[in-house]
């Protein structure tokens, strides 16, 4: 179901929103998820509040075992940072809620986030720095790995993996 600017798509017996989003909502789920046990601070990142980011979310529409309505179960955040000196978006902070993994959410998520900057800010590329584990998500969405691995610390190997 499309509905103006946001979607809504069923994940096992829940219906999950996906639309733009503030910071705000998606904190805590990019702080469980990304920053695990790391003081709540680090989930912030330079830019979070930068009029040109973009962050979307996933929200339960409605009350029941995956949990309460309005509930966030994905995020990601957009924030504009050339590439190779070209124009670009960065992806920062994917995550889907553990326990929903592997039930569509993500890729409905990075799909309609691509979907509306290409619309509505004419955004032709994007790149992001991704956890190897993860490698396999974004390939399957089309995203190009262009770096050796390399260590971030906390965050353990990563790649270069661009988009557009
Ligand atoms: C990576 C992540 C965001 C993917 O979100 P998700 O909601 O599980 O993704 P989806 O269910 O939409 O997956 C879409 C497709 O990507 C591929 N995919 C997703 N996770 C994968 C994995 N771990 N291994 C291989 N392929 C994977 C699959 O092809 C999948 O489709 P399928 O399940 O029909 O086979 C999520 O697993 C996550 O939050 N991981 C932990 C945090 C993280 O590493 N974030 C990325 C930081 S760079």
């Amino acid at each position: 179901v499309a509905s103006g600017d946001s979607t809504v798509i069923t994940c096992g017996s829940a219906r999950v929103r996906l639309r733009r989003a503030g910071i705000d909502e998606i904190v805590k789920l990019r702080h469980a998820e990304l920053r695990t046990g790391l003081p709540f601070e680090t989930a912030s990142f330079d830019g979070d509040h930068d009029a040109s980011t973009w962050h979307f979310g996933a929200f339960l529409v409605a009350e029941g075992a995956a949990g309460h309505a309005g509930a966030a179960v994905g995020c990601a955040s957009f924030m504009v940072r050339a590439h190779e000196g070209r124009p670009a978006y960065q992806l920062r902070g994917m995550a889907t809620r553990a326990d929903l993994a592997r039930h569509g959410i993500g890729g409905a998520l990075l799909h309609l986030a691509v979907a509306e900057l290409r619309e509505r800010d004419d955004a032709t590329l994007f790149w992001c720095n991704a956890r190897v584990p993860a490698v396999p998500f974004y390939a399957r969405m089309g995203w190009r790995v262009v770096s050796e691995v390399f260590d971030v610390p906390t965050a353990g190997p990563h790649r270069v993996m661009v988009y557009g």
